[in-house]
């Protein structure tokens, strides 16, 4: 044998062995918890054979508590690039079989790689999480390299898109990458978050909870917002990151890609034209709406199970990708509160950030009132909403179907907040405040028989579309069965859409 094919076997030998990480009984016992392996996980991500790795032969560089007589090569973490539906995205996934995935300095450096590749060649960056959190034998060390990390994440937010798969523990300061990306998917039983786990809870405030109701998909999912998507396995937490690049920009630059449909663009829905209760207090299902405008009936809805009273998600409209968000009727009558605010916010600035255009529909009764709303502070939450519409520049088209009733018809696009093109249905009622509660502080002292007659009144000069469009705040009442056309037609008027904001060096978000 040739020193050449001697050299080229040992290669051979050092990328197999390091593929095995911590070795088939590590492999194994990470099946056994119907967990994947970092690389199986990059498999089913990447397009086949399009991955490229780098730093394979990467090892720690602790000498402490014996660390230096165990180098794994990779060191904990597989990263590098390839392709999905053959776009270029950069990525990272720890290898639970090396330390527990534990985030050495080394591995901090693999990862920042990276991550200053993705930013540089303008693409999307997604991470895998599997960890047990800072390596405790490295010390500071390892909390260093999470610093790197954040930094990277921070600098990087709005050029390209950051997308976290929670695929095992992801606990302490660790939560924090995750936090600062764009969007988290969490697997259900199998991955959590949270900063303290259960043991440290219960000593320190006697709580007793366990892992999954601290911190599994479920909770932060439902109840937290920290999780955009809460799979039923890994499989699925996988096409759901997949799925939602298809509707994002490789970055800030560019445009996402368009989507062809045979779905025609003047496909009517003559539903439309009867889904609106007659009366002012039933509800009826967004979804229907939503899913009747846009291509195919495809709408891949993001924070599906938390802040239910609004909807928020990605769509194409005639190809063209499209946020959608949308007051839900049928929870909560639809209304704005804190959480709904955030949500909402954040959904409208992503889209914004990487020039993906609004479609609002709207149907709000208002900000839900109390102390609860106040104590949380409704009024900061409810203007991170209004700020993100009102600096958004990409094309914003709105359609009221129902209610818009005071600060939050000015919070969902109206036309004040820059809005492009507003449209309003024939069962628009776009006034200050609910007839009822008008006459109830215009006429508090009059008789019952009296305040019917000026809420008869009221309805009649308010509860329609027509005084808004009277004075211009809407372009125009539209029939219902005709919307997929009339916002078809509005995006694309507004594709050549150019509009600034005044030079800062950034704004200061109400938080
Ligand atoms: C070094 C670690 C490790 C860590 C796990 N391991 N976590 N090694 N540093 N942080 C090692 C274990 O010693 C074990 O090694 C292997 O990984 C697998 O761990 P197990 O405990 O056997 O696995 P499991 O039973 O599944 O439990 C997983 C776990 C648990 C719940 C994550 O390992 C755990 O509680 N780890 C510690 C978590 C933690 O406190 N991390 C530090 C947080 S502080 P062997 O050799 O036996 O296979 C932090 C600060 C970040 O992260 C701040 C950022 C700003």
């Amino acid at each position: 044998m040739s020193i050449q094919t001697e050299k080229v076997r040992e290669l051979v030998e050092r990328r197999a062995k390091a593929r095995l990480g911590g070795g088939e009984k590590k492999i194994e016992t990470q099946h056994a918890k119907g967990k994947l392996t970092a690389r199986e996980r990059i498999e089913a991500l990447l397009d086949p054979g399009s991955f490229e790795e780098f730093d394979m032969f990467v090892t720690h560089r602790c000498t402490n508590f014996g660390m230096d007589a165990s180098h794994i090569d990779g060191d904990g973490v597989v990263t590098g690039r390839g392709t999905i539906d053959g776009r270029i995205v950069y990525l990272f996934a720890q290898d639970f079989t090396v330390n527990g995935g534990s985030l050495s300095k080394t591995m901090s450096e693999k990862i920042c790689k990276v991550m200053d590749m993705a930013a540089a060649n303008g693409a999307p960056f997604i991470g895998l999480n599997d960890s047990g959190g800072a390596r405790i034998q490295e010390g500071i060390d390892a909390l260093a390299g999470y610093g790197e990390i954040f930094e990277r994440n921070i600098l990087s937010s709005g050029v390209v898109p950051q997308i976290s798969g929670i695929f095992g523990p992801c606990a302490g300061g660790a939560v924090y990458s995750p936090a600062l990306t764009d969007f988290t998917v969490m697997v259900k039983n199998t991955s959590y978050m949270f900063l303290t786990g259960p043991a440290v809870v219960k000593q320190v405030t006697g709580e007793e909870v366990s892992q999954e109701d601290l911190g599994g998909a479920s909770v932060h999912a439902s109840k937290s917002g920290v999780t955009h998507f809460a799979a039923e396995n890994e499989q699925e937490g996988i096409a759901t990151i997949k799925k939602l690049l298809s509707f994002l920009p490789q970055n800030n630059m560019e445009t996402a890609p368009e989507k062809p449909t045979a779905d025609p663009v003047n496909r009517m829905d003559d539903s439309l034209n009867e889904i609106i209760p007659d009366n002012p207090n039933k509800s009826y299902d967004m979804y229907g709406v939503i899913r009747s405008i846009v291509d195919d009936a495809d709408f891949f809805e993001v924070h599906k199970d938390f802040a239910r009273n609004i909807i928020v998600g990605f769509a194409h409209l005639n190809g063209r990708s499209v946020g959608v968000v949308a007051n839900q009727p049928d929870m909560l009558a639809g209304v704005l509160d804190i959480n709904a605010s955030r949500k909402a916010a954040r959904f409208v600035r992503f889209c914004d950030a990487f020039n993906i255009p609004l479609l609002t529909l709207v149907d709000v009764p208002g900000f839900l009132c109390g102390t609860q709303q106040e104590y949380g502070a409704i009024i900061t939450n409810g203007a991170k909403l209004l700020y993100a519409y009102g600096e958004a520049t990409v094309p914003k088209v709105t359609v009221t179907l129902r209610k818009s009733y005071g600060g939050a018809h000015i919070v969902m696009s109206c036309k004040q907040l820059r809005g492009d093109v507003n449209y309003a249905w024939p069962t628009a009622n776009i006034a200050v405040m609910g007839a009822e509660g008008a006459v109830d502080v215009l006429y508090a002292k009059e008789t019952p028989e009296a305040k019917a007659e000026k809420v008869k009144e009221y309805n009649d000069l308010f509860m329609n579309p027509y005084q808004a469009a009277s004075k211009g705040y809407i372009e125009d009442v539209i029939e219902p069965r005709n919307t997929r056309f009339r916002v078809i037609r509005a995006f694309e008027s507004l594709e050549g859409k150019r509009q600034g904001i005044p030079a800062k060096k950034h704004d200061n978000l109400p938080l």
